[in-house]
């Protein structure tokens, strides 16, 4: 059964066999819809929803997508695990962006498995030294570069670009919390280098991960290797304060002879960008948000306050600031925020590899055949941003997610509530194993400056959008950065 239908202007036409869904195919062999997927993923995805419904099947730089729109059928795929794996993809994909041999080669026997039983060292109870050494690290950075002597002190306006001043805190403070610091320094002296080397390659990042060739992107190799460098063994064993996570990943390099020195560095090189790529562009939006709506900003602050109370501490500039997990868990309207933020501006797709062929159960009445190497893609910013789920999408609300004291989970589509409602960090066995980190190093670092700074937007500005072409990638960026001035409480 083939229907070939001419919309619009585009030259494409719908091909569909016999229980599978509709096929979108670019005219342009081979590229397929790539490029117009990339430029606005959610406006794509949501022409093609109105044309063929919720489940179709777009080819995309020579691979077949489906997509699945409907996020009431979410919890059927994610639970494939089986037939349709994750690992698949990010295990081809991550050693070219990061330049190390693929885990899943017989050289190296049981490393995969390793490496993911690492993860476990982000969460549960490693998660509480991870948070504390982590407010120490910010409390530095907040100390020796925004509450020094000179017009801090004096409780005069600074300003700052808003983007770039979250890039830098989020970056440096993650590198000293994971990584540890140097012999002798509590910092790292050439982090600035690093930093702005890491945004070089970060800016190719969705090029990389389009698996254009790397010689074709000007000095990224030899951006890419000189960051890699920085993380031979020879010199991280010189760190100190380095997270239980790290080093339990240096050890288990050190027992594959096979792996080289610059193999075990492009590791840890990976999971850097893993720890920042997502956290400081998070950060931003967290921080923009509540500067760009000041009652919001004063309830989360006062909650800060009462939730210090609690503790018996008063707050006071002179002290350093301690929010235990426990406290920061208490963060009910800032956690709110955090996840807002979020859901405006988070677009990762989450895709899964087709294992053989099989039908696939979306809900009582419907499913759609997939075959072996198909890829079954989600995309739940199109459910982040349904105004049947949200009421008001496009606005930021601060109590978004609180109810009656606690946090809300009830969200609903089609009168049915959903399982999967706010997506960020994926879904399923792959989940990011660094959200429960990210969210209090997010919510410790916003703490702080609701604490220590008055802030405000400069005025003249338009408000800030997201950059499109990350879609499909992560949190999005700022099209432009924001000016912003803060100065210190009094
Ligand atoms: C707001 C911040 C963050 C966001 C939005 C985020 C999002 C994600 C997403 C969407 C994935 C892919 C999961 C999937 O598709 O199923 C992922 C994977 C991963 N994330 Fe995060 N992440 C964040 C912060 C972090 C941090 C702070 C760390 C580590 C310290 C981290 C470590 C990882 C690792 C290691 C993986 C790969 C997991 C695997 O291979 O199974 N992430 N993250």
């Amino acid at each position: 059964e083939s229907i070939q239908t001419p919309l619009n202007f585009s030259l494409f036409v719908i091909l569909q066999r016999h229980g599978e869904p509709p096929l979108i195919k670019g005219w342009i062999p081979y590229v397929g819809k790539a490029l117009e997927f990339g430029r606005d993923a959610h406006k794509f995805l949501e022409e093609h929803k109105k044309k063929s419904g919720d489940i179709f099947t777009v080819e995309m730089a020579g691979k077949y997508m489906t997509f699945i729109m409907d996020p009431l059928m979410y919890p059927s795929i994610i639970k494939h695990g089986r037939q349709l794996d994750f690992r698949e993809f990010t295990s081809r994909v991550a050693p070219i962006t990061f330049d190390y041999p693929p885990v899943t080669d017989s050289k190296f026997p049981g490393l995969g498995e390793q490496i993911v039983r690492s993860f476990q060292l982000l969460q549960g109870d490693c998660l509480t030294p991870l948070t504390d050494s982590m407010m120490g690290n910010l409390m530095l950075l907040f100390r020796q570069d925004h509450l020094g002597a000179g017009p801090a002190k004096e409780g005069i306006w600074r300003s700052a670009n808003m983007f770039d001043f979250c890039h830098s805190v989020i970056f440096e403070a993650s590198f000293l919390t994971l990584y540890g610091r140097p012999p002798s320094a509590h910092r790292h002296s050439s982090m600035g280098v690093v930093r702005k080397d890491f945004i070089k390659f970060d800016t190719m990042f969705p090029l990389l991960i389009a698996e254009i060739p790397i010689w074709l992107l000007g000095r990224t190799k030899a951006i890419r290797q000189k960051l890699i460098n920085y993380f031979l063994p020879h010199k991280m064993v010189c760190w100190s304060n380095t997270s239980w996570f790290i080093r339990r990943r240096s050890e288990l390099f050190e027992q594959y002879d096979v792996l080289r020195d610059i193999d075990k560095a492009a590791h840890h090189f990976a999971i850097l960008w893993a720890a920042v790529g997502n956290t400081a562009p998070a950060a931003f939006w967290a921080m923009y948000h509540l500067v760009s709506h000041p009652e919001a900003l004063k309830l989360v602050r006062q909650e800060v306050h009462d939730v210090l109370r609690l503790g018996q501490v008063e707050f006071s500039s002179d002290r350093d600031v301690t929010l235990s997990r426990e406290q920061l868990d208490k963060l009910l309207y800032l956690e709110s925020s955090i996840s807002e933020s979020l859901r405006l501006s988070s677009a990762s797709v989450n895709i899964r590899v087709a294992q053989e062929d099989f039908s696939l159960r979306l809900n009582a009445k419907r499913s759609v055949a997939i075959r072996k190497g198909d890829i079954v893609a989600l995309y739940p910013q199109s459910m982040h941003l349904d105004p049947e789920i949200y009421e008001e999408p496009q606005t930021f609300r601060v109590d978004r997610f609180v109810q009656d004291g606690q946090q809300k989970t009830d969200f609903y589509k089609d009168g049915q509530k959903l399982r999967y409602y706010l997506m960020p960090f994926g879904s399923g066995s792959t989940m990011c194993p660094g959200r429960y980190f990210a969210i209090n190093e997010i919510k410790q670092f916003l703490c702080l400056l609701l604490l220590y700074f008055d802030l405000e937007l400069e005025e003249g500005q338009p408000r800030a959008t997201v950059d499109l072409s990350r879609g499909g990638l992560g949190v999005l960026l700022p099209a432009t950065d924001v000016r912003f001035r803060y100065r210190l409480r009094k």
